[in-house]
């Protein structure tokens, strides 16, 4: 599949579905607690979505049978949402999708309940922290894995952690995932040329141990197969026309996190 390149217009119109996700994850974040179960959240997303004439990008794809993916500890990715309520000392990862006027956004966050282990909390913390340098790589007339080595130096930076390596970030757009694939490893300034239109979710899965995953029996929920806990984080970014980034699932676009890194997002579509 070519490389979907989207004109201004369509991004103000991923910018809606972004901006859907992007609030909807700030909801379920703010319920997190110990009692609350991960249907709950399903339940606060579908809620959000109804509400704002959004569709689910998960719901039914590839026979997925809900709205978010929800993963418990050492669930790294793709768990699903069930009634064990969480605890203090837990972590979880929430990834979601929704689809607005057939664009969609796709983003996901991790995040401790309670008094978490402060290993778990550097685990999220790098993660979190190479998703942004990933996003903060991507500069017009680079190359794909110029994001992919930033996530993974940041990483590796950070201490012994394992990347995974069957799973990685997406071209979004039209659908949910499209080409390209990005990978969360490896070399700089290999694979197509970054350019204006381009539109990436850059999501990182990290775990405390190994790289090596284990898909259960439900066939969807992956997990780290030595148990260790893993984190997910994710955004939907693009390359807007004045050849700045602009994180099309954060509520500020990324202002924050990446003026931080030096990188000032574009202006277009505040
Ligand atoms: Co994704």
């Amino acid at each position: 599949m070519a490389i979907q390149i989207k004109t201004f217009e369509q991004l103000q119109l991923m910018r809606k579905a972004g901006l859907v996700v992007g609030q909807a994850l700030e909801l379920m974040k703010a319920a997190i607690a110990p009692g609350v179960t991960p249907l709950e959240l399903d339940a606060i997303a579908a809620d959000y979505l109804k509400a704002n004439n959004a569709t689910p990008s998960f719901l039914n794809y590839h026979g997925y049978p809900n709205v978010i993916c929800a993963s418990v500890n050492h669930e790294v990715v793709h768990g699903i949402p069930n009634e064990r309520p969480l605890v203090s000392g837990d972590i979880i990862s929430v990834d979601f999708g929704a689809i607005v006027n057939g664009w969609h956004g796709d983003a996901a966050f991790s995040i401790g309940i309670g008094e978490i282990d402060p290993a778990d909390q550097k685990l999220m913390d790098t993660c979190e922290g190479s998703m942004w340098r990933g996003i903060a790589a991507a500069k017009v007339g680079g190359h794909l894995t110029d994001i992919s080595h930033a996530i993974e130096s940041y990483i590796l930076s950070q201490g012994k952690y394992g990347i995974l390596r069957e799973y990685g970030g997406h071209g979004i757009g039209t659908e949910m995932h499209q080409d390209p694939h990005v990978i969360n490893y490896g070399p700089a300034g290999l694979g197509p040329e970054l350019k204006v239109g381009l539109a990436l979710a850059i999501e990182p899965m990290i775990t405390r141990g190994t790289e090596k995953m284990k898909t259960l029996s439900d066939d969807w929920t992956v997990i780290a197969s030595d148990k260790s806990n893993g984190a997910h984080f994710e955004h939907t970014f693009a390359l807007l026309p004045d050849g700045k980034p602009f994180v099309l699932t954060a509520i500020d676009g990324g202002a924050a996190e990446l003026g931080r890194l030096g990188v000032e997002i574009s202006p277009l579509l505040a």
